[in-house]
């Protein structure tokens, strides 16, 4: 077993789905909150908006790094909230900001920690950030959403281009589309006065044009395996 994968809210979702259409002989970690070991692998219990778990990841991937001369390590840091959905000024503080610190600052510091703990390896390295059409596309009610994930399309370009320079590892921006998930469920049952562009999304799914996660998850394995998606690429899977 030498390819290790590390999934960031791997507990469901489009996580749960990458972890499970991993390459068949990998060690499988998931972080996340609730979820359990995966088949072939293990558990990292962290809630990714505590500012106090990014120490512990740190170091959780560290000795994950040290365990044995991998061949491949893979992150996929995929972690994400759309709560609070509302308008800046009207939702909850403190919601907003574990929004913030998971959505924006975890993308930034667990990204980090992931390529120092890296940098010295000659195996094959990924580093990819599940970002959202939101990166481009802004939406009244999804402020903090949208501007987390364009700061990490942008930490991507930038960090690829360090890459380039020295470190060689591969760090990419995937947007999925639109996924049959929780995340899904939540959006269309918000209301539109903190959400107005909600129709659209009620619309997508009653003409099942929701992705299946598991469909999503081999096209972004797949994606890794292509040698024209270059460092710090930020693709949009519905656009492949
Ligand atoms: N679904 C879509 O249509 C869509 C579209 C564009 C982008 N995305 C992006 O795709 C990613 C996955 O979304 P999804 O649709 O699969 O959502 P989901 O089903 O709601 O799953 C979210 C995952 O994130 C984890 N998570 C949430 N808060 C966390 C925290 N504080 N610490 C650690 N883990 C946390 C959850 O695990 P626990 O609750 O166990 O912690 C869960 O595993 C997100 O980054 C999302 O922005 C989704």
């Amino acid at each position: 077993m030498a390819t290790l994968v590390v999934v960031t809210g791997g507990s469901a979702g489009l996580g749960a789905a990458l972890l499970e259409t991993a390459p068949g002989d990998a060690y499988r970690v998931d972080v996340s909150r609730s979820g359990s070991a995966p088949d072939g692998g293990s558990h990292l219990a962290l809630d990714l908006a505590d500012p106090a778990s990014w120490d512990v990841f740190a170091a959780g991937f560290e000795r994950l790094v040290d365990e044995q001369p991998w061949e491949r390590i893979t992150v996929i840091h995929n972690a994400g909230v759309l709560d609070p959905i509302g308008f800046a000024g009207e939702v909850d503080g403190d919601a907003y900001r574990r929004h913030v610190l998971l959505n924006s600052a975890a993308t930034q510091v667990v990204g980090h920690a992931v390529l120092a703990a890296i940098r010295e390896l000659s195996c094959r390295r990924e580093l990819v950030f599940i970002s959202s059409g939101a990166a481009t596309n802004a939406r009244a009610g999804w402020a903090a959403y949208g501007a987390a994930k364009a700061a990490g399309d942008q930490w991507v370009r930038a960090v690829g281009l360090e890459q380039q320079v020295r470190g060689g590892v591969k760090v990419l921006s995937v947007a999925p589309g639109v996924v049959a998930t929780a995340m899904q469920e939540q959006i269309r049952t918000t209301a539109e006065r903190d959400f107005p562009g909600v129709d659209r999304f009620r619309q997508l799914h009653d003409e099942g044009r929701l992705e299946a996660p598991g469909e999503v998850a081999r096209r972004l394995w797949a994606l890794l395996d292509d040698p024209q998606v270059g460092t710090g690429t930020v693709t949009d899977l519905r656009e492949r």
